[in-house]
């Protein structure tokens, strides 16, 4: 009896539930977010998702009618496991796939979302070819080559003749090397290519090998977190006072390790499109929130692309009317244009990469701690490796 009465009144409580369920599943629209949380690259997850979840306690987790739900996983900086993730959100009616740290996760995932017809946001990995991967793949990151054709074009105005690359041995940084190359040559200069290991890297050796080819400067790019290591060995080896300077991609001198570095990264000149002391309205309001939000965190440039990546994910949503189609989705980010804290961006309709400013920049002393000042502008860069296609 009592258990009939205890069936009878489940069936009641599923029955009274159950509209008011599909229709709260209906009304929540959910966005997954897949990031390296640990492992050597997981500050870039670290500084995403802080970001993201800032976007949405400033601008509410409700847009267009439709409650917004974040769900972070961690890919451990695998592709094979950011891929499964990726198929396990499509399953679970994600609206969209969003985060990417490195270049071999975005890319891994581009094919469930091109199957799935499923947005795919990239929030921070910066290989050219990831936006062609998939006609999904909408970037509010950047492309390394966007940084290194100004950073080229700086060094060969400053009268330099002479320069050694050194880059991480992975796609990004075979972007770098490539596109370096060829911007400096073409200005007259001679060039030396030489690769690190990504991963656990030594760069001592490559340094020395640098060095030794008595270059007018060692030009970087490693990828976010691991320009600490860099610069101590550089250090190490007395390169800060050999007279061949340093310059390369904001990457290596990261805001959110920068002020860690000491003062051997001083008057390092890097070119990138996001430094903490951009000097705008729309930066310190960010920065400051950011560091408010997360125990005095600076936030770093892979912040900035996760909370543009929001931003990108919320107007979409209010274009379409908080419609989550696919297609509609990528349809309404195309030529969407706003102020970011990096300065002004817009989606590119015909690549779906970002437009936005490059600075050049030099490490400086700000009240005290270190930051990439930034003193020229080269406006409304697109990705050069697809322009030139
Ligand atoms: C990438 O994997 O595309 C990547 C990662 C870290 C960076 C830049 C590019 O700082």
């Amino acid at each position: 009896m009592i258990m009939l009465r205890r069936t009878l009144l489940h069936a009641v409580a599923a029955a009274l539930l159950t509209p008011g369920l599909a229709l709260a599943q209906a009304d929540t629209v959910k966005i997954g977010l897949i990031l390296p949380l640990t492992g050597p690259f997981a500050s870039t997850g670290r500084q995403v998702e802080a970001a993201a979840r800032l976007y949405m306690q400033q601008n509410g987790s409700t847009v267009a009618g439709k409650k917004i739900e974040l769900v972070v996983k961690d890919d451990t900086s695998a592709p094979d496991i950011a891929k499964r993730i990726a198929q396990e959100m499509v399953n679970d009616k994600v609206a969209v796939l969003a985060g990417f740290g490195l270049t071999p996760l975005a890319l891994a995932v581009a094919p469930v979302a091109t199957q799935a017809k499923v947005p795919e946001v990239v929030m921070a990995a910066g290989t050219s070819m990831i936006t062609e991967a998939s006609p999904y793949v909408v970037r509010s990151s950047f492309t390394v080559a966007q940084s290194v054709v100004p950073m080229a074009e700086w060094a060969s105005k400053q009268g330099m003749k002479k320069i050694v690359t050194i880059v991480s041995d992975f796609a990004p940084g075979l972007d770098a090397e490539k596109v370096f190359s060829e911007t400096f040559t073409k200005a007259g200069g001679k060039v030396e290519n030489v690769r690190v290991p990504l991963r656990n890297p030594d760069f001592a050796p490559f340094l020395q090998r640098a060095a030794d080819e008595k270059p007018d400067a060692i030009f970087v790019f490693v990828p976010s977190g691991a320009g600490t290591q860099l610069m101590k060995q550089y250090a190490e080896r007395g390169l800060d006072k050999s007279g061949i300077k340093l310059i390369g991609t904001g990457d290596m001198t990261d805001d959110d390790i920068l002020n860690d570095m000491g003062d051997v990264a001083l008057g390092v000149i890097t070119a990138q499109f996001y430094s903490a002391a951009h000097p705008s309205a729309e930066n310190k309001a960010f920065v400051d929130a950011f560091k408010k939000a997360n125990k005095g965190m600076r936030p770093n440039f892979m912040a900035v692309g996760g909370y543009d990546g929001m931003h990108l994910i919320y107007e979409a949503l209010k274009k379409t009317n908080g419609n989550t189609d696919g297609d509609a989705l990528v349809a309404a980010m195309k030529s969407m244009a706003w102020t970011s804290p990096r300065g002004p961006v817009s989606i590119d309709p015909a690549t779906r990469d970002i437009i936005q400013n490059i600075y050049v920049r030099k490490v400086e002393k700000v009240g005290g701690e270190l930051y990439n000042v930034e003193f020229a502008t080269i406006p409304n860069v697109k990705d050069p490796v697809k322009a030139a296609k």
